[in-house]
């Protein structure tokens, strides 16, 4: 698939990619910083993060293709309270605390997806509306003064935007995507993200800092290294290239392929061959582009050491033979336990124990990390 419209600034890394393969570009130049250790352990610095950038910035929690029909919900407890997500009989996807407004029970019970006609407590049977309108009180004579209108479920800002359900927690700030976006969009566009399709999800609790895991996807370092025995050999050592947008991060990561295209003209360049693009989408999400299928990984902290990991894997199209079913569910294990299990968790899950130790005082990173670098410069400046 080649992508001559293909929006700008993905193509200028692909270029700088090349230059670099053909030689005719140096790599980044060294340099030795550390992150301290706190910035990882401390529970002063979690609730700095969990106020300034879990609750006040908008998250990506699935893609619109997971809903597509009246009834169809995510029910999750990610972000610290129980959240039900829903397509509404008007089309509409809104998220709502998946919180009774009686007495306050935990509404729908199933985690994941799931298909629902309303929503009714198994407590006392208050029903509620897809919409998250209270429908119906059993014996409701026996109150005085309700007004239903005023006891819908507590809704969240939601919205889709380029097939990406995003939701913030605090529903007291109006929800700017657009500021958020920060012309993120077009790249968004580019790769067809909208025109995908669901395809599988797993959540696991994860044993290290959130940040570890943002790390490990912004370090060209590690890739040929830590991934030897399963993807490390599609790709050269440590070439990579990344630049901002707005509060997010656009990285190439050379593939072998990138050899083969030291010679051909800008249009030819294939953004999924060539590189292997990833987006930290800020402050939680990491997208990555695989040859033929997405990766969307979404980071939600229970605490300093420990971290919900929701990986969401969209098809170009929902497969239409058994055949590629399976083509898909391969690659679905093998990149889901085998590479970010067996692997990229595994090396954040030993750090973040090697981090209690006292052995350093501060987390080493060089030239071929420095976009992590990068990203922590923004996690600070989100914070003051
Ligand atoms: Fe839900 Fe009573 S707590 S109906």
């Amino acid at each position: 698939m080649t992508h001559p419209t293909a929006h700008t600034p993905p193509l200028t890394l692909i270029e700088r990619l090349v230059a670099r393969a053909a030689g005719d570009a140096e790599g980044p130049p060294p340099l030795s910083r550390r992150i301290p250790v706190g910035v990882y352990t401390e529970q002063a610095r979690f609730e700095q993060e969990k106020k300034a950038l879990f609750e006040r910035q908008p998250m990506i929690i699935g893609h619109e293709s997971q809903l597509p029909e009246a009834g169809d919900t995510l029910v999750f407890d990610w972000l610290g309270i129980p959240l039900i997500t829903v397509r509404d009989k008007a089309g509409n996807i809104g998220t709502f605390m998946n919180v009774c407004r009686h007495r306050g029970m935990r509404l729908v019970q199933e985690e994941g997806q799931t298909q629902l006609r309303s929503m009714v407590c198994p407590y006392h049977q208050w029903t509620y509306g897809l919409d998250g309108d209270l429908r119906n009180i059993p014996l409701e004579d026996c109150f005085v003064g309700l007004d239903k209108a005023e006891l819908g479920l507590v809704a969240l800002p939601t919205e889709v935007r380029h097939g990406l359900i995003w939701i913030q927690l605090d529903k007291t700030l109006p929800m700017d995507l657009d500021a958020h976006l920060a012309e993120l969009g077009p790249d968004l566009d580019t790769f067809a993200v909208a025109d995908y399709s669901f395809f599988e999800q797993s959540t696991r609790t994860i044993n290290c800092n959130w940040k570890l895991i943002q790390d490990a996807f912004l370090d060209g370092y590690h890739v040929v290294r830590l991934h030897k025995n399963t993807v490390g050999p599609f790709f050269p050592d440590s070439l990579a290239e990344s630049d901002l947008q707005g509060n997010h991060i656009r990285s190439a990561v050379a593939r072998n392929e990138i050899f083969d295209a030291v010679n051909l003209p800008t249009d030819e360049l294939n953004l999924r061959l060539h590189a292997t693009f990833s987006y930290t989408v800020f402050p939680n999400a990491v997208m990555i582009f695989h040859p033929d299928y997405t990766s969307i990984i979404s980071l939600f902290p229970l605490s300093p050491d420990q971290t919900i990991f929701v990986h969401t894997m969209l098809t170009p199209q929902t497969p239409s033979s058994e055949k590629e079913r399976a083509h898909f569910q391969r690659s679905f294990a093998m990149i889901d336990k085998g590479v970010f299990e067996a692997e990229d968790i595994f090396a954040s899950e030993g750090t973040q124990r090697g981090l209690r130790s006292g052995a350093n005082e501060g987390l080493l990173f060089g030239a071929y990390e420095a976009t992590a670098l990068q990203f922590h410069d923004l996690v600070e400046q989100a914070l003051k």
